[in-house]
């Protein structure tokens, strides 16, 4: 039974909420505290979570102290620990306190943004705050909202490049695919070590899987440009209509940078739509002697970067430039009579459900809004530096290790690396590291081979924590041979 006792029509009263939303607060502080006693990959078997919750839904209200309880004992132990420190694998998604809090103020608020009239400060704030990130980050002056472009929140990097590639598909087709579908004829252009959104995107564009060519790399996994520049000539020469090109900076296997001032020539020599996809590493362009990343981006038509990844802002929130606004607002503009208002027909505001293909929108700025001012940029620089740094540290000891190797130079965070002893040696060794729940690794192919990534980059990640997990890596080996 609820707190409000008999009847079920009830609401949490103000009072409640604040006492328990304290004690959620506390919940998550404590959790933060003691995040480093749990294993980091959840130690469960697929079901076990399920087969622990009640087959039916309450009739009545329960109490909120019973919901709490439940989170420990229910929800715990499925829990893979993505902030604890001790977290190496994938590319983070980091939180931070600034972050949750304005997490939460945003579900409190409870906006939904999808037109300046909606809610005004949802769209100005995002509007600054995106202003404020490509100052900070040096992006090109064409991604300003004070020029024919600028950036909108999108939840996810795989939609801010299907909304690049719907808005390439359209400008390629002089804006009539949207209208007629489109001819088999588009072709699409990335690395063979893009992301594998761009294989989710070509099909949901409906320009299909055949006409995405993979270019091949060198010897540092990034994009060969001259073949890229080939490939498109054979196109041409085969009737095929080349539209789309994403180049990367930081792959997510080997965080390999793409030469994107070859490709942007490329790109506007050809007509073609240059979207980059800087998702985690993008971020390390906060810090001036990290800016070389973005060398060439005055070329790109659309950009995006995921603070979610490395930017200590919760998920989800990726980044979305554009050169030319006008593009990606003829791509996706509706306007049934429901949503027509006075501000929309002036022109004088920004309707951001323009601007990607959701409808409704968060107000996901807010959380952009406070991480920046809580840490500052000079603050959110020492910790990319730091992670960086730790990150560069470990492939030292990693190169200096005869039982170890290096499977290609580390550029920013992420290592790529090997034990000497074969596949089958690494397989086992990342097994192991795993299951001890002290840390958790992933692996990707590189070059035929099974090989370990480390990504130094989670919000609580120190010197210490990288140290135990190398130690731990040399022990689990040993024991292993
Ligand atoms: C290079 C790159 N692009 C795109 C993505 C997809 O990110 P999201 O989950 O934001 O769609 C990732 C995810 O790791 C990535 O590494």
């Amino acid at each position: 039974m609820n707190n409000l006792g008999e009847k079920n029509n009830f609401h949490m009263t103000p009072d409640e909420f604040r006492r328990f939303g304290r004690e959620m607060v506390d919940w998550i502080a404590d959790y933060y505290e003691d995040i480093e006693q749990f294993p980091v990959l959840s130690q469960v078997q697929p079901g076990e979570i399920r087969a622990r919750l009640p087959a039916a839904p309450p009739q009545n209200g329960e109490s909120f102290d019973e919901i709490i309880a439940d989170i420990e004992k229910l929800i715990l132990p499925g829990i893979t620990h993505w902030q604890s420190p001790n977290f190496f694998a994938f590319f983070p998604a980091n939180a931070s306190g600034p972050s949750i809090l304005a997490e939460l103020l945003s579900a409190g608020l409870g906006v939904q943004g999808m037109s300046w009239v909606t809610s005004p400060a949802c769209t100005e704030l995002e509007t600054h705050v995106l202003d404020w990130l490509a100052e900070m980050l040096g992006l090109p002056e064409k991604f300003m909202s004070n020029t024919k472009g600028g950036g909108v929140i999108q939840d996810t990097a795989s939609n801010a490049t299907l909304s690049a590639l719907l808005a390439a598909r359209e400008r390629s087709t002089n804006f009539s695919s949207n209208e007629n579908g489109i001819e088999n004829k588009l072709i699409v252009y990335a690395s063979t070590q893009t992301h594998s959104s761009i294989d989710k995107a070509v099909k949901i564009a409906g320009m299909g899987k055949n006409n995405l060519r993979l270019i091949d790399v060198d010897e540092q996994f990034s994009m060969r440009p001259e073949l890229l520049s080939r490939q498109i000539e054979a196109d041409r020469e085969a009737g095929l209509i080349p539209s789309f090109v994403c180049a990367t900076v930081g792959t997510t296997s080997s965080n390999a940078i793409d030469p994107v001032r070859e490709i942007g020539e490329i790109c506007v020599e050809e007509g073609l739509w240059l979207h980059v996809d800087a998702a985690m590493s993008g971020t390390a362009a906060l810090v001036p002697e990290f800016r070389y990343i973005n060398d060439g981006l005055e070329f790109a038509d659309s950009y995006c970067f995921n603070p979610h990844k490395w930017m200590f802002t919760n998920f989800d929130c990726d980044c979305f430039y554009v050169a030319d606004r006008a593009s990606l607002i003829k791509t996706f503009s509706v306007l049934p009579e429901y949503l027509r208002n006075k501000a929309t027909e002036s022109g004088a505001v920004i309707d951001y459900r323009d601007w990607h293909i959701q409808l409704g929108r968060r107000f996901r700025s807010l959380k952009l809004w406070f991480v920046i001012r809580y840490y500052g940029v000079e603050g959110l620089r020492h910790h990319i530096r730091q992670h960086v740094e730790l990150a560069q540290q470990f492939a030292e000891w990693v190169d200096k290790d005869p039982n170890f190797q290096l499977a290609v130079s580390p550029p920013l965070n992420l290592v790529c690396f090997r034990h000497t002893g074969g596949d089958e040696v690494n397989q086992q060794l990342l097994d192991s590291l795993n299951q001890s729940g002290k840390m958790y690794l992933t692996h990707t192919n590189l070059d035929e081979h099974f090989t370990l990534r480390m990504c130094v980059g989670q919000t609580y990640t120190e010197e210490k924590h990288v140290k135990q997990a190398w130690d731990l890596l040399q022990t689990t080996a040993e024991n292993i041979l």
